[in-house]
């Protein structure tokens, strides 16, 4: 019997959340659909060709992964691997993957179909939940702190305004303009660390345009001391957000890129500090616990020393710092604004190279949270 709905198999293939890779006999890659493009980060396009063995083996490898798929190849025999460690972008992912011979139709051509199911993606959205349920409640208290350190500040200032006045003795108001100034400190302490109480106000955007002032921004304030590289995708979609808050997320992070670059002269010796900023499409990304077929990605990436190790879980809470004079509170800020827009940033980092990537989903409907 005839089925009512005719399949495209191509679309079914590249909607199915397993990866899927096909390899030549000679163990190249000539296709892969879009959950693997995903998983490996590479396009169809760079990776047709390339030999399988560059994405599946590592080099301290001692299982002979050569061998294994050879080996499936010539005697139809498939091969399940568990834990695989493989590389990507720096991180190590852990996936079980199947290899097995596919019949090409064409004797002495069999091709290897191997499937990839990265297994720390359910941990890793387990862990997100815990870390932004954990930020939360760090907010809130944050913002308590605040509120009351706040409260007896007008009193203060204003009451050491009447002393200075009623002094009215040169002597004494070095000592009075001391308190007002710290008192102004403080308030504006304070202020950062309530955040914006404001709502967004979403309108359609498109992230070149904030990242553009982030980047004039960057540039009148460093005065070309810094090489700042453009990687844009100009055909990326509008997204709905609020614009000054996005302006705010992208000068938070790259202002500590140039921070990190800047106070660590001594690692520049060979080489030139440089900051990339970077847009692109990000298929099926996993966003707050939800599978988002498409956002987009927003990489600010430095060649600095990196995040100090010690921090680098942390890093998204309020008040850790590896600064002196920092506060701790711009990444946190920063998080939260891409939480309220239903997006996320991630970190990598080693020394040379870390990247800040922001996530904002485009296609799923949009709810303000
Ligand atoms: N690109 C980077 N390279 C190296 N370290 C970084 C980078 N970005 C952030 N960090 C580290 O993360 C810490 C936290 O950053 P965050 O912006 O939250 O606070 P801060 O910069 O210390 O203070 P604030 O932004 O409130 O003035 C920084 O102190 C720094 O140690
Ligand atoms: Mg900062």
């Amino acid at each position: 019997m005839d089925h009512p709905i005719a399949i495209d198999y191509r679309l079914l293939v590249d909607n199915l959340t397993t990866a899927i890779l096909l390899v030549d006999s000679n163990l190249n890659i000539f296709y892969l659909n879009s959950a693997c493009e995903a998983l490996f980060d590479i396009s169809l396009l760079r990776a047709s060709g390339m030999p399988v063995l560059n994405l599946l083996h590592m080099p301290n490898d001692e299982f002979n992964t050569e061998e294994a798929l050879k080996n499936t190849l010539h005697s139809g025999q498939h091969y399940t691997r568990r834990e695989a460690t493989i590389n990507v972008n720096f991180k190590d992912i852990h996936v079980d993957y199947t290899a097995s011979q596919l019949n090409s139709g064409k004797p002495y051509h069999p091709l290897l179909l191997i499937e990839l199911n990265q297994i720390d993606r359910m941990l890793k959205i387990s862990k997100e939940e815990n870390l932004i349920q954990q930020h939360q409640v760090a907010r809130q208290l944050i913002r308590g702190v605040a509120h009351e350190i706040k409260n007896p500040l007008g009193g203060i200032r204003g009451a050491t305004q009447l002393l200075a006045r009623s002094l009215n003795d040169p002597k004494y108001s070095e000592f009075t303009d001391i308190i007002i100034s710290e008192v102004d400190r403080l308030r504006n302490l304070a202020d950062t660390m309530l955040g914006s109480r404001q709502l967004p106000s979403y309108e359609p955007v498109n992230v070149h345009e904030p990242l553009e002032r982030v980047r004039a921004l960057i540039v009148n304030q460093t005065k070309k001391k810094i090489k700042i590289t453009r990687d844009y995708d100009l055909s990326l979609p509008d997204v709905l957000a609020d614009r000054d808050q996005l302006i705010q997320v992208m000068l938070n992070i790259s202002v500590n890129a140039v921070q990190a670059m800047t106070e660590n002269k001594e690692f520049f010796i060979d080489h030139q500090p440089e900051l990339v900023l970077r847009t692109r499409i990000q298929r099926l990304v996993t966003i707050n616990g939800v599978l988002q077929r498409s956002a987009v990605r927003i990489d600010i990436e430095d060649n600095g020393p990196g995040v100090p190790e010690e921090i680098l879980e942390s890093v998204f809470y309020p008040l850790v710092t590896g600064r002196a004079k920092g506060t701790g509170l711009g990444l946190s800020i920063a998080q939260n604004i891409m939480h309220q827009h239903n997006g996320m940033i991630e970190c990598q980092s080693v020394p040379g190279k870390t990247v800040f990537s922001l996530y904002l989903p485009w296609e799923s409907d949009h709810v303000a949270k």
